[in-house]
């Protein structure tokens, strides 16, 4: 049976653009597709110009089609990059590489203490920085970077006024609490949370940045939704607890990325407190919410392992005063928050030369 048009549309519209976070035929990005019997040539537009942005929409479109179609159907792809107006379509926060969620489902497993350390520790390899403390319930981003008396200013730029975020141990960070008395964020729910929240990406002079990294509040709720929705995310990373209530949510967790509107790629699963050890016996490990539990909900599934933090109290004590544990060169806690940092790099690395594909179905 001949190839039809209407069939390479569909199979073309499953294919989501990783920036615009939309398939490529809602967003008219298909500028041609020419048929013979054996062959289809496919012209698509990209908003990013870069060149690995570009092998990952052709290898994409190859992909989806040749699995449609057979293998033997040849593919043939032309990618440009957008082109005169529809070039404004360009993403919100162009010049920052990585935006990164951190997420974790249940409250309290230590999504913000990972955070921090991780933007500190990539800061340190030499990466440019900046970290938005997107958890409108109880921001704590502010303490741990010793930082919570200080208001950001702003400058005005190409007639706009401009948020410009805080620094602190080489990293460029704004929060939500900057903005609002402990008791008054409270009240910032819904639609209003979610503005302010925005505003915090959308109007801050964040200038270039390797990462951006955004600690989310607990739970994937509705905030959570629209945040991940409205902002350009190259993947999630989400942390748990060895234990089976934390691991619960962690698979929700994974749930609100793999949704077909989300769609954001899952970077790995992060076991924290996995294990307690004391300081004066290091070597002594001691499993006290399980064992290997966010590994095992890793591979079910089928999401990379990213790494293991111990509980140990000094992640505590540093994290109370404004000094991240990573700092502390040569500890147990430096050593695991570094090997995490690189096992980050590892997957964005990854994630730059991966195919996109079609939109999985959720499976959790
Ligand atoms: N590996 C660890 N070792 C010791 N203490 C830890 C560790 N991870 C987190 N903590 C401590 O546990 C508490 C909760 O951590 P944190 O605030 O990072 O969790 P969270 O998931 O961001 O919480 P929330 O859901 O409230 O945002 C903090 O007091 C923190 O210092
Ligand atoms: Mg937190």
């Amino acid at each position: 049976m001949p190839i039809s048009e209407s069939t390479v549309r569909e199979v073309l519209s499953r294919i989501i653009e990783p920036e615009l976070k939309k398939d490529i035929i809602t967003l008219d990005l298909v500028r041609e597709i020419t048929i013979d019997v054996r062959s289809v040539h496919v012209h698509v537009e990209v908003s990013n110009p870069a060149m690995h942005s570009r092998k990952r929409m052709e290898e994409a479109v190859i992909f989806n089609l040749q699995q449609a179609l057979g293998a033997e159907v040849k593919v043939l792809v032309k990618v440009t990059p957008l082109s005169g107006e529809r070039a404004d379509v360009r993403r919100v926060l162009p010049k920052v590489k990585h935006i990164v969620a951190i997420a974790s489902g249940k409250g309290g497993v230590g999504k913000s203490t990972v955070t921090a350390n991780l933007a500190v520790g990539l800061a340190q390899m030499g990466w440019k920085v900046g970290l938005v403390d997107a958890d409108i319930h109880g921001p704590s981003v502010p303490i741990m970077f010793d930082v919570a008396l200080e208001k950001p200013t702003t400058l005005e730029k190409d007639g706009k006024h401009w948020i410009v975020p805080v620094e602190s141990h080489g990293v460029k960070v704004l929060s939500i609490g900057f903005f609002a008395a402990p008791d008054q964020a409270i009240a910032w729910r819904g639609p209003m949370a979610s503005k302010a929240l925005e505003q915090l990406f959308k109007d801050a002079d964040w200038g270039e940045l390797d990462i951006m990294l955004v600690d989310l509040p607990p739970g994937t709720g509705d905030i959570h939704l629209s945040l991940v929705q409205a902002i350009p995310l190259s993947g999630a990373v989400i942390v748990s607890t060895p234990q089976p209530v934390a691991l619960a949510d962690a698979r929700k967790g994974v749930g609100l990325f793999r949704l077909p509107s989300v769609n954001v790629p899952v970077l790995g699963i992060v076991e924290n407190m996995a294990w307690f050890t004391p300081a004066e016996l290091p070597e002594n490990k001691y499993y006290i919410f399980g064992r290997g539990g966010a590994r095992s909900l890793a591979d079910e599934l089928k999401v990379p392992f990213l790494g293991e933090i111990p509980l140990v109290q000094s992640i505590r004590e540093a994290g109370d005063v404004g000094r991240p544990a990573v700092l502390q060169e040569g500890t147990v806690a430096s050593a695991a928050f570094n090997d995490l940092c690189e096992a980050l790099r590892t997957r964005l690395a990854e994630l730059e030369n991966t195919p996109v594909q079609e939109a999985p179905v959720a499976r959790v």
